[in-house]
């Protein structure tokens, strides 16, 4: 049976060439039926679906997922992953890849990704080496995962060394993206979005800048229109770098603003201590210090993504006492995938809107944060 089309509040094409373009719908919808409609659109010849979730969405979502692909007479079962960062390691992808053969699928099948971040990007990795390569349906539940992670096909997991140092570029055949899902959301993974999707506005210039500190309040509780048009901002600013430059060899690396500490964090305090984007946080506003110590970017740029940060409740001190110091920082960076030699390719900022990626020594950036 094939499904009757949802009503989708906002569609945003990632226009890759030919069969490869695929949407991000934005619906209110809870996401069984509309994740369902868009996979047998997407993938008509799948006859079973793999449902990869976690154990905090799956009570909330994964029946009514599997029931809606169920009821379009394909064979739906769901695999609950335990959730969080540690999660994201290679012995996982094991785990999906036995759960998918052990269930049947085969290479017209298909994976769905209901989760955030983790799952996605567990699931999109998982998906890209299975029969070498199975199609993935992204249904994000996450803010950070609908504004940043589920577009652009950045899939894999961490390693002990680093962050994502294991993965592959595989895009999904759809991303479908409930607004709904987001309340039950805590708080602090709202923040956690919020974070990756001021690194948007840092990116896009300082309308889009102006455009979130005019909406605190209404970012921050979720309120709905203003939610709506923030993740549709960021799935279309994020869409157009993918477009421009799908495999990072130019312009996509600037979507790592704020990453290269960010990750030095996440590796020295432990995965989950600081949430992604907490720690994404931090990263910016080293990256904007190190930009003005540079001389690239005016006086004011830290003071201003600081106060943004304060603004959404966002940890925005990186010399807090509690925090790692600057040379575990710069070692740990070391590890980075940036990172070549004794260098990086760091992500500055000439002004909102304005970034640069530059190769910047260690020891140059130590001097240079170090005073
Ligand atoms: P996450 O997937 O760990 O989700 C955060 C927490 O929220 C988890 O405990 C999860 O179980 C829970 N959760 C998810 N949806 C929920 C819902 N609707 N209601 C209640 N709880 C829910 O983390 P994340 O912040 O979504 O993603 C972070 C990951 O994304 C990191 O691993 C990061 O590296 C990755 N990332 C990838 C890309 C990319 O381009 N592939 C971009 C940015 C970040
Ligand atoms: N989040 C970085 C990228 O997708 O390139």
């Amino acid at each position: 049976m094939t499904p009757k089309p949802h009503d989708a509040t906002t569609r945003v094409d990632v226009a890759l060439g030919g069969e490869r373009a695929y949407p991000v719908l934005l619906t209110d919808e809870l996401p069984g039926e509309p994740v369902a409609a868009e996979l047998a659109r997407a993938v008509p010849r799948a006859r079973r679906v793999l449902v990869v979730t976690d154990d905090h969405v799956a009570p909330l979502y994964a029946d009514a997922v599997v029931a809606a692909i169920a009821a379009t007479g394909r064979e739906a079962t769901a695999l609950t992953l335990p959730h969080g960062e540690e999660t994201k390691a290679l012995g996982t992808i094991g785990e999906v890849v036995d759960a998918a053969l052990a269930r049947g699928i085969l290479r017209g099948d298909a994976l769905v990704a209901l989760g955030g971040g983790v799952v996605g990007d567990i699931t999109g990795f998982a998906a890209a080496i299975l029969h070498r390569g199975v199609a993935f349906v992204q249904a994000p539940t996450t803010l950070l995962a609908q504004v940043d992670s589920s577009v652009g096909g950045k899939t894999g997991v961490n390693h002990a060394t680093g962050k994502n140092l294991i993965g592959a570029f595989w895009q999904p055949r759809a991303v479908v993206a409930s607004s709904r899902v987001l309340g039950t959301l805590p708080a602090r993974e709202v923040r956690c979005g919020l974070a990756e999707a001021l690194k948007h506005a840092f990116l896009e210039g300082e309308e889009a800048v102006r455009w979130c500190r005019d909406r605190v309040a209404a970012l921050t509780t979720l309120e709905g229109d203003a939610t709506r048009a923030l993740v549709a901002r960021c799935v279309r600013y994020k869409a157009a770098v993918v477009a421009a430059d799908e495999r990072d060899h130019g312009v996509r690396a600037t979507l790592n603003l704020g990453h290269t500490f960010g990750h030095a964090f996440e590796l020295l305090l432990g995965y989950g201590a600081l949430t992604h984007g907490e720690a994404v946080a931090l990263g910016l506003v080293l990256a904007a210090r190190l930009s003005e110590r540079l001389g690239v970017a005016a006086p004011g740029l830290e003071e201003l993504v600081v106060d943004t940060l304060r603004a959404f409740g966002l940890p925005h001190d990186p010399d807090a006492a509690d925090l790692p110091a600057l040379p575990a920082l710069i070692d740990a960076a070391r590890g980075d995938k940036k990172a070549e030699g004794d260098g990086v390719a760091f992500i500055l900022l000439h002004a909102p809107g304005r970034p640069e990626v530059k190769q910047l020594d260690f020891a140059r950036i130590a001097a240079l944060l170090g005073g």
